[in-house]
């Protein structure tokens, strides 16, 4: 889509376990002045990054990749969808995570629970222009206000309740690492999200597990052929913690 629809190439760089491209590797990969190569214009990071479990990059490691790219004359754009679950988990104000990126987007849905809508944040001369291209790209809505009105109870009564989501997710983790058929994929969770593996000798994949526990009123996410992601938020409180660990210790039993 983003080379498609923006004419631009992007180069990603592997991540660290903890969610962070190491310092090293983003210099590296900044062009020079070769003409045979694309031109280095932009830096993206993803906070809490979903793939490698919903960990969190703290605020001074993002102050240190702003400097790089303004160092290098690149922009830094923060992929914020999870940052109120970072700010949350690090206890810290999000604008501490956020200051160090010229534009930021974050999602209003997920965590904080709005049934639609994300954000994208940044100076008044780029905002206007990313009007005209979402008018371009046909995401342009008369009606938005209806939906707005939702990201508002989102902002002002869902940030501050995360962290009881960060809690549902280590009592999910540490019941559904104790059934002998499921191991850790990544460690215990840091933000909202629990990630969970089969172990090799368990007959069954991923999808068979997932329909049996759909079948117990467990909707899981599926992440690979041994693994799923499952994700607390608003809506899932201790009791349906209880019955998912109970349900996969069935399964798996
Ligand atoms: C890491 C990350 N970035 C961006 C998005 C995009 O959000 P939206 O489709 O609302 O723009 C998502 C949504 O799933 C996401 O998980």
């Amino acid at each position: 889509g983003v080379s498609a629809l923006g004419g631009v190439f992007v180069n990603t760089l592997p991540n660290q376990p903890d969610g962070s491209i190491a310092l090293g590797d983003l210099e590296k990969a900044i062009r020079g002045a070769d003409i045979h190569q694309p031109i280095s214009r932009l830096i993206i990071l993803e906070n809490t990054h979903n793939r490698c479990g919903g960990t969190v990059l703290n605020a001074g490691y993002t102050r240190r990749v702003g400097e790089l790219a303004r160092q290098n004359g690149l922009r830094l754009h923060l992929d914020g969808a999870r940052v109120f679950n970072a700010a949350a988990a690090l206890q810290v104000p999000v604008n501490q995570l956020t200051e160090p990126a010229d534009s930021v987007t974050f999602c209003l849905s997920k965590g904080l629970c709005a049934p639609v809508g994300s954000v994208l944040c940044g100076s008044k001369e780029f905002i206007k222009k990313a009007r005209r291209v979402r008018k371009m790209l046909g995401g342009g809505m008369r009606q938005a206000g209806v939906l707005a009105a939702a990201g508002i109870v989102a902002l002002e009564q869902m940030t501050e309740r995360l962290v009881e989501d960060h809690q549902r997710a280590r009592c999910l983790a540490e019941g559904l690492f104790q059934i002998p058929a499921l191991q850790p994929t990544f460690g215990m969770p840091e933000t909202n999200m629990v990630f969970v593996s089969l172990k090799d000798e368990v007959a069954k994949n991923a999808s068979q597990i997932a329909e049996e526990l759909f079948q117990r009123g467990i909707r899981v996410g599926i992440t690979g052929p041994k693994t799923f992601r499952l994700v607390l938020h608003y809506w899932i409180g201790d009791e349906d913690v209880e019955k998912t660990i109970t349900a996969f210790r069935d399964v798996l039993s």
